[in-house]
Order: structure tokens, then sequence, then C-alpha cells
């Protein structure tokens, strides 16, 4: 395990832009949808982060040819693919690993995939994939740890899916796209991530309508050609960057956002009594000078996104009062809270709910990233933390932040990664 950890000095508040890299949950579904398409095909604005480059790495084993063109740019070839079956170590390191399953049933008829890992959020079935999976007329076993689909041919069907999911709504369009027939995805999800795959398979082809909407309807195609797509900007990690702006009292323009993704994260923050000001691609978060208490619940697309609850309850610590988040998503996302406490929060978590009493200053101290968000929210909190706060198991935030350190930094943050040596307490790295 590395014993790499970012120590953060109390900041000043932040000051400056930042822009926005691209959208991980985009990458993470369109770069194995590659597969499906069977041409070469240019991915732009993907973003530098541990899980794409995982997933570079599973879909060159299965024979896929990765070129990176230029930072950033990634040119895909899925046409000489050498195996079906994707059984190595590295699929249960990322959840949308499970995405190859569809690519690779849509474009051969079999898969055979190692079930997938990722942040630990309680219960995470796949059971939704496999009914879309089984409504098209593939054969679907789960056995040794391995999810085993085969179909001769499949053909479009009616799926209504039993909760909205992000990852079935992806799998069934990628498994569909080259159904025969019409395929009709009802209760799908809105996410900008699912739209951003349709407009890329459309991009090559592909007959996908309505994705934004809680109907998708795909028109299944038989060829389907290589095309140069650019992902969207990641609405998580700009909402990540308006949080620590507003809670450390700053004001820093964010570039390189569609602000419509992040109507329901800057609804709150205004609740809340930041000051955000919208101009293009851009949009200012400032302090103004108040911390309202305020009341959250995640929600799928256009809600507000669980992926920035962990940010949004560690903000909440500062509003004087008493403020209620329900995490409407997961079975168990606020493991988290543990670390908080040792900076300091005062909250109380009752199954989906956690009670936050708001106001009291923290205190800076060692504390573990449990996943990615979750260590995103920890980095907050160490920015309004006084004294000095160190973070260990880094590598979950760097799944899915670009350059984190370096973007705070250029905001004015006193922020940086060490190397420590494994038998080195954490306080020998207080100092540091
Ligand atoms: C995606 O996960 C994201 N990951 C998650 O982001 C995000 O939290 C989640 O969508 C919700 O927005 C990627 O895109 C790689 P779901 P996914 O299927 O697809 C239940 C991050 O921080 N469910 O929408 O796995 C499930 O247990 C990560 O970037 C079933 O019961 O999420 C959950 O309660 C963390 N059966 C709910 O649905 C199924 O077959 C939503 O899950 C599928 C899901």
């Amino acid at each position: 395990m590395s014993n790499r950890r970012i120590v953060i000095k109390s900041s000043k508040p932040l000051f400056g832009e930042v822009a926005v890299a691209g959208a991980k949950n985009s990458a993470l579904a369109i770069l194995p949808s590659v597969v499906l398409v069977g041409e070469v095909c240019r991915i732009e604005n993907v973003p530098d982060i541990s899980d794409v480059s995982l997933m570079c790495k599973i879909l060159s084993k299965i024979g896929v040819k990765i070129n990176m063109i230029s930072p950033g740019c990634i040119e895909v070839d899925p046409r000489c693919i050498s195996s079906v079956c994707a059984d190595f170590d590295e699929i249960r390191y990322m959840r949308a690993s499970y995405y190859l399953i569809g690519a690779l049933l849509g474009r051969f008829g079999k898969a055979r995939v190692s079930m997938p890992g990722g942040c630990d959020l309680g219960l995470r079935p796949m059971d939704q994939h496999i009914k879309g999976f089984e409504a098209l007329g593939a054969k679907c076993e789960i056995s040794g740890g391995m999810t085993n689909v085969v179909s001769d041919r499949l053909v479009g069907n009616r799926v209504y899916l039993d909760m909205v999911s992000v990852g079935a709504t992806v799998n069934i369009i990628i498994a569909s796209v080259k159904a025969k027939g019409t395929t009709v995805i009802e209760n799908a999800a809105k996410e900008p991530h699912v739209v951003d795959l349709a407009n890329f398979l459309n991009s090559c082809g592909a007959d996908i309508r309505g994705a934004g909407t809680d109907v998708i309807r795909v028109n299944g195609v038989s060829k389907l050609r290589g095309t140069t797509y650019q992902i969207i900007p990641d609405q998580i990690e700009a909402g990540t960057y308006m949080i620590a702006s507003f809670a450390t009292k700053g004001n820093v323009l964010i570039k390189n956002v569609i602000t419509r993704h992040l109507e329901s994260v800057s609804a709150k923050l205004m609740e809340i009594g930041a000051n955000i000001e919208y101009k293009e691609d851009t949009l200012r978060v400032s302090y103004d000078g108040k911390f309202n208490r305020c009341n959250v619940k995640t929600m799928p697309y256009p809600g507000f996104p669980t992926d920035m609850q962990p940010q949004m309850v560690t903000l909440l610590t500062r509003c004087k009062g008493t403020s209620m988040v329900t995490e409407g998503v997961w079975d168990s996302r606020f493991r988290y809270v543990s670390e908080l406490r040792r900076l300091g929060a005062q909250i109380s978590v009752d199954g989906h709910l956690a009670v936050i009493e708001g106001g009291n200053d923290f205190i800076g101290n060692c504390v573990k990233a449990l996943d990615l968000r979750a260590g995103a929210a920890l980095i907050i909190a160490g920015l309004f933390a006084s004294g000095v706060t160190t973070i260990e198991n880094i590598h979950h935030i760097e799944r899915g932040y670009e350059n984190i350190t370096e973007k705070l930094s250029s905001l004015g943050a006193d922020i940086r990664v060490v190397e420590s040596s494994n038998n080195r307490k954490c306080y020998h790295v207080l100092g540091a």
C-alpha cells in the first residue's frame, strides 16, 4: 500500500481560477464502448486520472490498442480484440469494468468478465444489468466470481429498470446498439455522462434517442464507424471546487463547466449563502459573509448528486445550527463521517440520514480517505481546519481528481503530497 500522504496546512481562503477536466464517469463509459464500435476512435478531453489509466490497461489486456496522442487525447483501436474473457486482477479495482460485458456482448455475442470492484458504498448489485441483457435475449450466469453472458442474436426489447441505475442504463444502451430491432429503456438514468455516452455512440452511427430523459429508445443498427469525440467536463470535479471555494470563504472562478449540469449544486450552495455568478462556460463561487444551515437529499440526476454528498456534509459542518443530509442513492455512504469526527465534526448518522451540528472549529489531524469523494471531502476539511491535516490512502482520491493538489496550490492552498517511510507515524508527517 502506498505510503504517500497529502499534507494540508490551514489555508487562507482560496482565490484564483481553476479549469475542470473531462468527466471521469463519461470516460469510463465511452472508452469500453469503443469495443462495441469496432473501429478506431479518438477520444479528447480525457481526464488524467488513475481510473482512466486502469481502464486503458484493462482494454489493452483484451487486445485493444491504446495510443496517447497528446495530453487528454487517446486513440483507441479495437479492431484486433484477442479475447472476450476479462478475468484479470485489474477488473476488480473499479466498477466501470462491467461496461465491458455490454460492449463484448454487443459486438461478439458473448463475454466473460470478473465481478467489478469500486468504492465501498454498500451493496452494489448488478441485477438490473442482467435484467437488461436477458431482455435482449442473452443467457446470463454469475458463477465463480465471473459474469458470463452469451447470445446468438440480440433482439431489441422493452426494459423497465426497477430503480434508476447509471450503470445499468449505460450497459443496456451499449448492448442494444447493434441488436435487431428497437430497445426501450424505461426509468433510465438521466446523468450527463449517460447523455455523453449516447452522443458518442450516435457520432459512430448508432440511433439512440431520448438520452437525458427517463425513456431511452435504441434502434438497432448493423454497422458503426470510428469517430473523434470530446468528453464533457466533469460536473462532480467542478462541484467539488465550488464547495472548496465557498467552505474556505474564498472567491474562485471555475472554468470549462456546463452550468446546467450544476443547477442542483448551485441552488443548494446559494441556499447556504454562497454567491454564484454564471458566465458562458464558467462560474464564480464566493463567500458572502454567511453559512446558513440547510437540509439536503441526494437523488439521481437532476437531483443533488450523491457524488457531492461527502463534500456537502463537510461544508455543512461550517454552518451554525442543525443540518440534515439524506443519502437517497447508496446503502452506506456515510462511513467517512468517522474521519470527519477526528477533525472535530459533530455528526450523528442513522442509516441514510446524517445530522450535522455545525459551527464548531476543526483542528487538523491524521485521517484516511475511505473512497474517492470521501477523500475529496477530507481535503476540503483540511483546508479550513486549523493546524496540519494529513490524509492517508490518497490513491482513492487520485482515481477521480486530476492534479488536485497542484490545482488547489494554484488557488493558494498549502497542500502537498509527501512520501513517508512506512513505519513513520502520522504525527511525524504532521510536523512536516
Ligand atoms: C455510477 O455508479 C457512478 N460510477 C457512481 O460514481 C455514482 O455514485 C452512481 O452512478 C450514482 O450516480 C460510475 O459511473 C463509474 P447506479 P453505478 O447503478 O452505476 C442500485 C464516483 O464517485 N443498483 O446508478 O454503480 C445501487 O446499489 C462514483 O464517481 C441495483 O440495485 O451506480 C445503488 O443503490 C461512486 N442494481 C443505485 O442502484 C443494479 O443492477 C444506483 O446505482 C444497479 C444499481
